[in-house]
């Protein structure tokens, strides 16, 4: 799918409108400092839908958060997150304001958590365009037409309301509307639809589908449903334990997982096909990184891990079209 992506934005080249490298985060935890992310590396492409799937607790909300400098304060960080070829964690107060102004917008789970409830949807989807400079009329124009794009009916009606006048599933565009107004190279998008029923998750997928065709952006889908995954990105990168354990695209990644996680991850899937196999769920529980033991974070609830799973941390090597960190990867080994 990326050979077909729309035409490239923002950065001009084709090169990445978000590239993640070797990023470690350590949040502090009374005296001492808790790892959390280590060693993660994740690219997008202009025009790119990438997913990243793991399991509660894997690190994806703190890696989204970092690519817009909104790391909890106290953070200290390795590695870099470069947006349109600029990294992020050395950016200071203004320079990561103009960032979230006109490069980077993120979509959260709840969208009243992204809102001021006592400040009018008006406000809300204006803001951004009023500080690039448009005039009261002109935004307000504009926010019509954004808040239109994403199926609000009677949009002029909308931007006066309240947000506790509006569903969840409508307030959530109303935050996908604003979150575009600049026209984002990038959009985080931290499990958009996980708080809506499913007809209104099929309509915000098809929105923000739609956007990529249409305006090429960059778009970093965090998600629990691998199915979902499955149907909207080009690329998958599965976390565990704070690190990535494997990427590929996303066909690939489906038909053929080489990390027994990704394959546990599929099996504990439910399918609504006929004869399709009854989900198994992964044995034992998620660890987060500061709880992982030596070795491969995944060891202990793998059935197919050897007394080396447990010595050395497995590394990210090429299989396929992809990287896979397991030292059996190359057995062709799933769960
Ligand atoms: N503000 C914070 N202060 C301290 N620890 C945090 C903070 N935010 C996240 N963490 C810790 O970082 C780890 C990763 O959390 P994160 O929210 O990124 O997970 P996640 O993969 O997004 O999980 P979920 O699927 O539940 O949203 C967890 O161990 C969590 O407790
Ligand atoms: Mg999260």
């Amino acid at each position: 799918m990326t050979q077909d992506s729309p035409q490239v934005r923002s950065t001009g080249d084709g090169s990445p409108v978000l590239d993640i490298d070797g990023l470690g985060v350590r949040l502090p935890d009374g005296q001492a400092a808790r790892p959390i992310l280590d060693g993660v590396s994740l690219r997008v492409l202009p025009g790119e839908t990438v997913g990243l799937v793991g399991e509660s607790g894997s690190g994806k909300s703190v890696a989204c958060r970092s690519v817009l400098g909104l790391l909890p304060a106290g953070a200290r960080t390795s590695g870099t997150v470069r947006v349109a070829g600029r990294d992020v964690l050395t950016m200071n107060r203004t320079e990561l304001a103009a960032l979230r102004a006109r490069q980077v917008a993120m979509v959260f789970q709840d969208p009243r958590a992204a809102v001021n409830p006592l400040r009018r949807v008006g406000d809300f989807v204006t803001e951004g365009l009023r500080a690039s400079g448009l005039s009261a009329a002109a935004a307000t124009t504009r926010a019509e037409a954004l808040l239109d794009a994403v199926g609000i009916r009677d949009p002029r009606g909308a931007l006066r309301r309240f947000p506790h006048q509006f569903s969840g599933g409508m307030l959530q565009r109303v935050v996908i509307a604003a979150a575009l107004a600049s026209e984002p190279a990038l959009l985080v998008a931290d499990e958009p639809t996980t708080a809506l029923d499913v007809t209104t998750q099929a309509e915000i997928i098809a929105i923000l589908t739609r956007l990529r065709a249409e305006q090429g952006t960059g778009l970093l889908f965090v998600t629990h449903d691998l199915e979902l995954a499955s149907a909207i990105c080009d690329r998958v990168y599965v976390m565990y334990a704070g690190r990535i354990v494997e990427t590929r695209g996303t066909n690939e990644l489906f038909d053929r997982p080489r990390h027994p996680y990704t394959s546990g991850l599929l099996a504990c899937t439910p399918r609504i096909e006929p004869g399709a196999p009854t989900p198994r769920p992964i044995p034992g529980r998620p660890v987060s990184l500061a709880e992982a033991p030596p070795g491969c974070a995944f060891a202990a609830r793998c059935a197919h891990a050897q007394p080396r799973c447990s010595e050395e941390t497995p590394v990210l090597a090429r299989y396929g079209d992809g990287l896979t960190a397991c030292h059996r990867a190359d057995e062709g080994i799933t769960l």
